[in-house]
């Protein structure tokens, strides 16, 4: 499916109960339950909203992946990510990194035991030299905010690959329409929703995406547990602030060529 037709189906969900072309917002924390054993897909609204949902399935769709998860905020999404490895794991993490990811890993994560070493992805080997018998992934952000380094993902990908190490993409600035990280082998991406995916600068709110079911478990394990869950209204709107994607993409590259044109 052309990413414009998935981007609108994905995010026109119609209501099943009253057919309405839009989700609804639904507010209920609680849900009822067919009976005491069996419970249906919903029970309580920090472990799954069927508003949230239809938002997490369209941003897992964009990247081409199956599985999607909604946060408060893009910290809140690399933090529960960043969440999911153990004291004593080491993660190699571009020197480029968004201030809020550097600051997370410097000041929060390796008071509990993770490790991380910051390297110029754009260096192949300063990366494979980096590499430790505790090293668990390589934390990619392509292109880097503020500065715009650009890392290769298809070599890091095959580096990880090499060494059995996962990589984690924060695919922010290009937006699924313009990079698909999962494509080239990536096997988490983050996003601040904050930013393209959202559009109006009228939300807070992250996303993490995989098409791995173990680690799709990993991060709905961390997401219930820390529980920085998006709320319901911005992930209607953030359904809303999705129809426009690519037309903004298109329209923000059109801008960009012209004004570097000039220059
Ligand atoms: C590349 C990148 N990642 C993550 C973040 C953090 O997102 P948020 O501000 O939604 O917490 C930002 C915010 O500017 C960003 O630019």
């Amino acid at each position: 499916m052309h990413d414009w037709t998935k981007i609108i189906k994905k995010t026109t969900v119609a209501d099943k109960l009253s057919g309405a072309v839009n989700t609804p917002i639904q507010l209920s924390t609680t849900f009822n339950q067919p009976s005491f054993d069996h419970f249906g897909e919903f029970d309580y609204a920090r472990s799954g909203n069927p508003t949230r949902k239809v938002a997490e399935d369209a941003v897992a769709s964009l990247e081409d992946a199956r599985y999607g998860f909604l946060y408060s905020t893009g910290m809140a999404a690399i933090s529960s990510v960043l969440l999911t490895f153990s004291q004593g794991d080491h993660l190699i993490v571009s020197k480029y990194v968004y201030g809020g990811t550097f600051r997370i890993l410097e000041q929060v994560l390796n008071r509990y035991g993770i490790e991380h070493t910051f390297v110029d992805l754009g260096d192949l080997d300063a990366v494979r030299a980096a590499i430790k018998p505790n090293t668990k992934a390589i934390y990619i952000e392509t292109p880097s905010n503020p500065i715009l380094a650009v890392a290769d993902l298809d070599a890091l990908v095959a580096i990880a690959h090499e060494h059995k190490l996962l990589t984690i993409a924060d695919n922010t600035f290009m937006s699924p329409v313009l990079q698909k990280p999962i494509k080239h082998g990536v096997d988490i991406v983050v996003h601040s929703a904050t930013k393209f995916l959202s559009g109006h600068s009228d939300i807070l709110a992250g996303a993490a995406i995989t098409d791995n079911k173990e680690l799709a478990d990993r991060i709905y394990f961390i997401q219930n547990a820390v529980g920085a869950t998006l709320g319901v209204t911005d992930s209607w709107l953030l359904l809303r602030g999705i129809k426009t994607l690519g037309i903004r993409m298109q329209q923000s590259s059109s801008a960009a060529l012209k004004i570097a044109t000039w220059l």
